[in-house]
């Protein structure tokens, strides 16, 4: 899984908008509300952002 179906956008395009407007990836999650509908994407979703972004995967 590489997307949000339901929010239709592209993990990589989270984690672009998170980088270039310097915020964290989670209030990108919010804003376009990814991961909330069937969450069925939501933990790929975060493990994909936090290993592009460097993150602690915890
Ligand atoms: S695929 Fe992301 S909430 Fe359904």
């Amino acid at each position: 899984m590489d997307k949000c179906h339901c929010a239709q956008i592209a993990f990589e395009t989270i984690v672009e908008t998170a980088k270039s407007e310097g915020i964290d990836y989670r209030e990108i999650m919010e804003r376009v509300n990814a991961g909330n509908t069937c969450t069925a994407c939501k933990s790929y979703l975060i493990e994909y952002c936090e290993s592009k972004l460097e993150l602690q995967t915890t």
